[in-house]
């Protein structure tokens, strides 16, 4: 810095006296660049997907690779790894055998069904760790689809759709079966118009008004899930009179105010946590709700977000932990309080090796 500035002729130097401000003294090292960071990202912020079955064994995901659907006792261990590094939430997804499926989707509030069974294991063995369910018809329907299907009649019209009110109904029917089982967090994710409300009061009505509620505010119809439906065989079946995608339901791709429609009907409706899915795809509508509402935001980064990282990696494209980190701090730059992500455990333990974050 003493040393004298060379000249090149035909160059001006560098002014200092007009260069009153250089960012880059705020980047010189870690400790500057620790010190004046916005935006911090640690493993309390993050919620764990599991998928489960009834089986004995641990099945591989071809197209989440190092993701599995787990036996209730290696679920359990998940939930330790994950707890080990920190990760104090997780979300349950079952996977239902075929047999147990029908249109109505009676089985998801079997009280004695695969999802009741694990909450309850987990509540016992760590009473300390908040155990979220999704609310949604998708896996215990022989349609793959997210509410009941059936025929209207608009005036001399028939049209196969997806019946909301009858559908939420069942949804209650789940809610109430989740917080029966010891459920901490209900997380509706079908889209259906009014389930917020209907679910609340069916919860206070029964006495657990203390079951908070985690909407999926703005979900949309996208094509990052497919993984998730491979895992759970739980896509839009290919028969006659079934609509095959989710369009009728989930958001539309290109709108960004529905989001804040659907946001001020979950807020009055009573919903405590507003989410945002998929994720990186969707970080303006994160900020746009952000601006909008005092109530936490949560973002799903999808399975689809997951395979595309880690297919690159295999690959040797991209650094895995890396592109990890960072897109996990983006969400919460962009507003999110929490993430659903399946990279959760591992991402908890890097944070903690990497930042020296107390273990907890
Ligand atoms: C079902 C549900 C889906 C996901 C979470 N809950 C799939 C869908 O709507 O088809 C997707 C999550 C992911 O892709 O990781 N209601």
């Amino acid at each position: 810095n003493s040393q004298p500035k060379k000249q090149t002729p035909g160059i001006p130097p560098i002014d200092d006296s007009l260069l009153s401000s250089r960012p880059r003294r705020n980047r010189k090292t870690e400790a500057i660049r620790s010190l004046v960071r916005e935006t911090i990202l640690l493993p309390q912020h993050l919620v764990y997907p599991i998928f489960i079955h009834a089986d004995s064994y641990v099945k591989p995901i071809s197209s989440m690779p190092d993701c599995h659907v787990h036996s209730i006792p290696s679920l359990l261990e998940q939930v330790e790894l994950a707890h080990q590094w920190g990760v104090q939430n997780v979300i349950l997804f079952p996977k239902i055998d075929a047999s147990l499926k029908s249109n109505t989707a009676d089985e998801c509030y079997n009280p004695n069904g695969l999802v009741p069974r694990a909450i309850h294991e987990i509540k016992r063995k760590f009473p300390q760790v908040m155990v979220w369910t999704d609310i949604a018809l998708d896996p215990y329907s022989s349609m793959g689809h997210d509410g009941i299907v059936g025929d209207i009649v608009q005036g001399n019209q028939k049209q196969t759709v997806i019946l909301n009110d009858e559908t939420v109904e069942q949804l209650c029917r789940q809610a109430l079966c989740h917080a029966a089982a010891g459920a901490d967090v209900v997380a509706p994710s079908d889209m259906m118009d009014g389930r917020v409300g209907a679910i609340r009061r069916s919860l206070d009505a029964h006495g657990y008004s203390y079951v908070s509620i985690c909407s999926y505010t703005a979900k949309y119809a996208s094509s990052f899930y497919g993984p998730f439906r491979d895992a759970l065989e739980s896509a839009p079946a290919d028969m006659p009179g079934v609509p095959k995608d989710k369009k009728t339901y989930q958001m539309d791709p290109g709108n960004a105010w529905e989001a804040c429609r659907e946001m001020e009907l979950d807020e009055h409706e009573g919903a405590d946590m507003l989410m945002v899915k998929p994720g990186l795809p969707y970080l303006d509508i994160i900020r746009l709700m952000r601006e909008h509402t005092t109530l936490p935001i949560v973002v799903y980064q999808v399975s689809g977000e997951y395979a595309m990282i880690k297919a690159a990696a295999q690959q040797g494209w991209l650094d895995e932990k890396q592109c990890v980190l960072e897109s996990l701090l983006c969400f919460r730059r962009a507003g999110a309080n929490a993430i659903l992500t399946y990279f959760a455990k591992d991402a908890a333990k890097w944070l903690v090796e990497e930042q020296g974050i107390a273990r907890k």
